[in-house]
């Protein structure tokens, strides 16, 4: 996830343009560019790190121009660097890119051939020499674009300056948001209205696979096929801050909401679907040594531990392999059973929480391989593994963590699958199957997200019980154990999780018709055990609150309320059951007039033992 700024009009650009950026940075922030446009001369700035840096570099060498783009930056494709900061220039195109371009490798190894030199390691400098090439040739600028994106798959919105053309820019979105804001004399260009809100609330959103030239009159908008299209301008009305938050009323929602999104950019571009592979570009096994795995050690905090519980479900069933899992500060204090057939795989949002970081010195002294999934490029979790996997879900201001989590999830289903290819565990057939429920997930999701209404009116019944129970069996016992942390977390409400067949080890007795009992019942081989579960509950007069998935005997399940999830496929249930859980936490710690999005006593990197 990146912010793109661009700017046409009468006033110097570059200066706006890094205003406009900061508006911005909550979509990344690893490094930042502007490249502006005057006298028929392109200069571009960047600097790696924080925009301050770039800011920094503009008062020491300022750069002149009324037409210009920017770019803050999220690395998905490359290291954070000064090479790798947006924007990205062949001849005379400059672009600033937002997304994922699936097809890249495909698409650099021909430019390969065709002598290209490339400066970066990025996925989005081709389409800047895809592009260059087309108008090097004489073809019209906005033709030029409208060919490239032909040629290219995945996700991105794209903004292009032309050095002999200093009359337009051309815009193209596909997946990833882009805004168009109308100002008077002059147009602005942006990944989401904040960055917008000071010059104007006149915009017009870009529909995927759209295009628009914005020139200093306006903007012409055209379809795929080059059809011109109408598009009304709107009027924004948000205040600054609310617009940061996507028109949300915290992050945690915004972020929640995001998921869809977050998913498809973690697994887009890594599926090889015609032979059911994976590819994981930083994470290079190679088939004999994936062979020679005996056991994965998977070490983790927090929220990111449930997602390892998850995991171990999925790396055993999947990819055939003995999995066992550990919260970071205790695996640092054990002596674990590790050689060179072990792997350590850390899960880590942030990459800088300091007991799972531990975890590496254990497993180098005893020569195990080390892997991590990661949300932060190049944080220290990262930096110290031998391969990673980066989780695309973009920063995540909420402290409770949402989407990290379900990308994590996503990220632990990807490996599992890769690692089962290699060792020859999951036949291609198989894996085609999983890789095609993967990719029906972010709809899942969607429909999950549904239930919102639900959810609230649940909270709002919800909201004065001071203990809650959560139960789950299976690949769902650590989403019961999420569930219960959400709320605590957020709402500091007394919350726990446990696998629904050992209630009637103990926490049978604490049931009276004050306790909510949180029930995830998917309809799997546990279905009718889990519902025989509940009915103890209810017997004993407890709240019995069901998430199901399994709409025909929905009405029928002895409940004090059920909601009815889509049916997603067995081993994605845990990440659409997490969504209305994540929902009802948030629901009744905004209910309760907490500070959801800064609990009390919470960091959301924990860099201290
Ligand atoms: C903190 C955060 C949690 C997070 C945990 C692990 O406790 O509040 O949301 O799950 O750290 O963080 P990590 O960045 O390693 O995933």
């Amino acid at each position: 996830m990146c912010g793109i700024v661009g700017y046409i009009g009468h006033r110097q650009a570059a200066p706006l343009i890094l205003e406009s950026l900061r508006k911005l940075e909550y979509r990344g922030y690893d490094s930042a560019g502007i490249a502006a446009l005057h006298d028929g001369q392109v200069t571009v700035r960047r600097a790696e790190g924080k925009l301050k840096n770039l800011s920094t570099m503009l008062l020491r060498e300022p750069m002149t121009g009324s037409i210009g783009i920017g770019h803050t930056r999220w690395a998905t494709h490359g290291r954070p660097s000064e090479n790798n900061a947006h924007p990205h220039r062949a001849g005379d195109i400059v672009v600033v890119h937002n997304g994922i371009i699936e097809n890249y490798l495909e698409l650099k190894r021909q430019l390969l051939k065709r002598g290209t030199h490339f400066s970066s390691e990025t996925d989005s400098e081709i389409v800047a020499h895809l592009v260059a090439e087309k108008v090097a040739k004489g073809v019209d600028f906005l033709a030029a674009v409208q060919r490239t994106l032909r040629e290219i798959r995945g996700s991105y919105a794209l903004l292009f300056l032309n050095r002999r053309d200093p009359t337009r820019m051309i815009v193209a979105k596909n997946s990833t948001p882009i805004v168009i804001g109308s100002g008077e004399g002059e147009m602005f260009i942006a990944s989401d209205i904040p960055a917008l809100l000071d010059h104007t609330r006149k915009v017009a959103f870009l529909e995927d696979g759209e295009i628009a030239e914005v020139t200093l009159g306006g903007y012409r908008i055209f379809d795929g096929k080059g059809k011109p299209i109408k598009r009304p301008v709107k009027q924004i009305t948000w205040d600054a801050v609310a617009a940061q938050k996507g028109g949300y009323a915290h992050f945690m929602l915004k972020e929640i909401h995001d998921q869809p999104r977050a998913l498809a950019d973690t697994f887009r571009g890594r599926i090889a679907f015609k032979d059911g592979n994976v590819a994981l570009e930083d994470i290079k096994l190679t088939v004999n040594a994936v062979k020679q795995i005996k056991r994965i050690h998977l070490v983790a905090c927090g929220t990111a531990w449930h997602a390892c519980l998850v995991g171990k479900f999925l790396f055993e069933e999947i990819a055939g392999i003995p999995a066992e899992v550990d919260y970071g500060s205790e695996f640092r204090y054990r002596s674990p059973l590790m050689d060179p057939k072990s792997i350590l795989l850390m899960v880590s949002q942030s990459g800088e929480t300091a007991d799972t970081l531990a975890a590496t010195d254990i497993a180098r002294a005893k020569k195990a391989k080390i892997l991590s999934i990661c949300n932060v490029i190049d944080a220290s979790i990262p930096r110290k593994s031998d391969g990673v996997l980066y989780t695309h879900a973009g920063p995540e201001i909420s402290v409770a963590s949402t989407k990290a989590f379900t990308t994590q999830l996503t990220a632990l289903y990807l490996l599992a699958v890769a690692l089962g290819r290699k060792n020859g565990k999951l036949k291609a057939l198989e894996a085609r199957k999983l890789l095609r429920d993967l990719m029906h997930l972010p709809h899942w999701i969607e429909e999950a997200l549904k239930l919102e209404g639900e959810v609230k009116t649940l909270a709002r019944d919800l909201l004065h019980s001071r203990d809650f129970l959560y139960l789950g069996r299976g690949i769902n016992y650590p989403i019961a154990l999420e569930g219960a942390l959400k709320l605590k977390e957020i709402s500091y409400i007394h919350a726990e999780g446990y696998p629904a067949g050992e209630m009637k080890h103990g926490p049978i007795a604490l049931i009276d018709e004050k306790l909510p009992v949180v029930v995830l019942a998917p309809r799997d081989r546990y279905f009718e055990k889990t519902i025989s579960n509940l009915k103890e509950v209810e017997s004993r007069g407890g709240k019995v609150v069901v998430i199901t998935d399994d709409a025909k005997t929905a009405a029928e399940i002895p409940a004090f309320r059920v909601l009815t999830l889509p049916k997603a496929s067995h081993y994605l249930t845990p990440i659409v059951m997490t969504i209305p859980l994540q929902m009802l936490a948030y629901y009744i710690a905004v209910l309760g007039g907490k500070d959801v999005d800064q609990p009390r006593n919470l960091a959301k990197s924990v860099t201290v033992e």
